[in-house]
């Protein structure tokens, strides 16, 4: 993660290696934001040379020209905001995102985008930070270092002295780091991210969060997940050499206002099972960890901030295998807490692991309880790659939409219709794991919903944008997003009255 510094000097005098400023679209071509620091023929013959180059103010477009020693920085970038001439917050927050993610390999960046006030300050840091990630663990030392993030970042602004200015920003780093670490998480590979290592590896982050840290980790192996009656890890577990994990981790501050649980699915490779998928695109179902990843970075980001909520995420780990021992389609598992599910395809393992996590969760009595899972590929269907679906109580639905909406993520509220719960009748025990053809997603919620009781309850499906199996993007590189953690960590801050 990059260091990041507030400065009130002239954008001219900062000798960093990159100095980024905004440019939006107009129908009289590209103009520069917020650049009267440079003296206007100057202006004037950058928007020429710019033009002829091609650069339009686009979003996304990330150019590179060089300063003549007018001023100190070594190039100037130009980051486009689109044909808004006041950018909003989320396109403030993707376009300095986007210049720190293309200007990988250089060591500093100057950031002189519109950031008076506080709101506009905070997204322009948390781009920067957000923006400036490479996952380079496979990689040799060459190519590391080529792909090597920004390694600091300086931002203008007037608010250098700003308490609130200040706090914001290092909120913005304790974010960005968690979106950093779930997305290591999601890339690494499954030989080496297996259900155990997993959770030793939420146990060293737990050890790393400090000793007076108020969080505590318990992990249940196989042979704690078969006496404590969780059916559905069993069930999803068994045809993996490399058995299942629940683990439990729980932030619990001093006078905490409120309690909230996080299940996530932690699928650490997903074949399908006996029900196998096809092998072009099995890969990306490495991925299907992602919810549990967000998951165990947004519990021990709420207690870097020292948020006075009790936070508990209960990570459901599995490998989804075909073998000898694997479970078959008609087999009859128990979740936890007794209800039957006749598993009528193997490929419909996240609402197995999940319901025991659910059942788990809810023993303990939290206000809320939300769960965040790779569900199905028909949210993709749905509503793409980039845009998230939220199901559940309305008012708990709505908050997460509303979380959302100030964290910059996008999550769209979908129903839960009743009349297809009829689907899901199982010829032999209370449920069959999967449902009607249409509105796959729909039949995904209503069956955790069978095993939330009556908690308050929103269920996050984020299986598209997740794991971006297509071109970088603003602050989203490719691979693991880290899609999530902005938005839990938000609503548990509401939660906390703290935003
Ligand atoms: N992990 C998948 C869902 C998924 C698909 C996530 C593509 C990300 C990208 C899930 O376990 C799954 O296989 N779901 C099935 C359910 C079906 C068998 C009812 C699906 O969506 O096809
Ligand atoms: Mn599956
Ligand atoms: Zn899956």
């Amino acid at each position: 993660m990059p260091t990041v510094t507030l400065t009130s000097k002239s954008p001219a005098q900062l000798s960093a290696d990159a100095l980024v400023v905004a440019v939006a679209q107009s129908d009289a071509g590209p103009q520069l934001l917020d650049a009267d620091w440079l003296p206007s023929e100057v202006r004037t013959e950058l928007i020429s040379v710019a033009s002829t180059l091609g650069v339009t103010g686009a979003v996304d477009e990330v150019r590179k020209l060089p300063t003549a020693g007018r001023i100190a920085a070594k190039v100037l970038v130009l980051t486009g905001v689109g044909p808004a001439t006041a950018p909003d917050a989320e396109t403030l927050r993707r376009a300095a995102g986007a210049a720190t993610r293309e200007l990988a390999g250089t060591q500093s960046v100057a950031l002189a985008l519109p950031a008076e006030d506080v709101a506009h300050l905070t997204a322009v840091a948390e781009g920067a930070l957000l923006g400036a990630y490479s996952y380079t663990r496979y990689r040799d030392a060459e190519a590391s270092a080529k792909a090597a993030p920004v390694a600091s970042v300086e931002i203008v602004t007037p608010l250098v002295r700003d308490k609130a200015a200040k706090a914001a920003v290092a909120r913005a780093e304790v974010v960005a780091a968690a979106v950093h670490a779930t997305r290591d998480l999601v890339n690494a590979a499954p030989n080496d991210l297996y259900p155990a290592a997993f959770a030793d590896l939420a146990k060293a982050a737990v050890k790393d969060a400090g000793r007076g840290s108020a969080v505590k980790i318990t992990v249940l192996d196989d042979k704690a997940l078969i006496a404590g009656g969780y059916g559905g890890l069993t069930g999803v577990g068994q045809g993996s050499a490399r058995g299942p994990r629940l683990v439990k981790v729980a932030y619990s501050p001093s006078r905490p206002v409120a309690k909230v649980a996080l299940v996530g699915k932690g699928i650490t490779f997903d074949s399908g099972g006996i029900s196998i998928k096809p092998a072009a695109g099995m890969d990306a179902m490495k991925s299907d960890m992602a919810g549990a990843a967000a998951v165990l970075h947004t519990v021990l980001a709420a207690a870097q901030l020292e948020l006075p909520v009790a936070v508990t995420g209960w990570l459901c780990l599995a490998e989804n295998m075909p073998s000898g021992t694997a479970q078959r389609p008609s087999d009859v598992i128990t979740i936890r807490g007794g209800k039957t599910v006749e598993v009528l395809n193997t490929d419909a393992e996240g609402r197995l692991v999940m319901a025991d996590g659910l059942v788990a969760a809810v023993e303990e009595k939290p206000d809320v309880v939300l769960d965040i899972a790779t569900l199905t590929g028909a949210q993709m269907v749905a509503l793409g790659t980039r845009v998230s679906a939220v199901m559940g109580s309305d008012d708990v639905r709505g908050e997460v939409v509303t979380a959302a909406e100030g964290a910059g993520e996008l999550f769209w509220p979908m129903p839960l219709p009743a009349d297809l719960r009829a689907g899901m009748k199982s010829k032999v025990a209370d449920i069959a794991n999967i449902g009607d053809r249409f509105g796959g997603m729909l039949s995904a919620g209503l069956f955790l919903q069978e095993f939330v009781g009556s908690t308050p309850w929103a269920h996050l499906d984020i299986a598209g944008p997740s794991f971006n199996e297509k071109g970088a993007h603003g602050y989203t590189p490719v691979g693991g997003t880290g899609v999530g953690v902005r938005t839990l960590l938000a609503l548990i801050e509401a939660r906390a009255g703290a935003r």
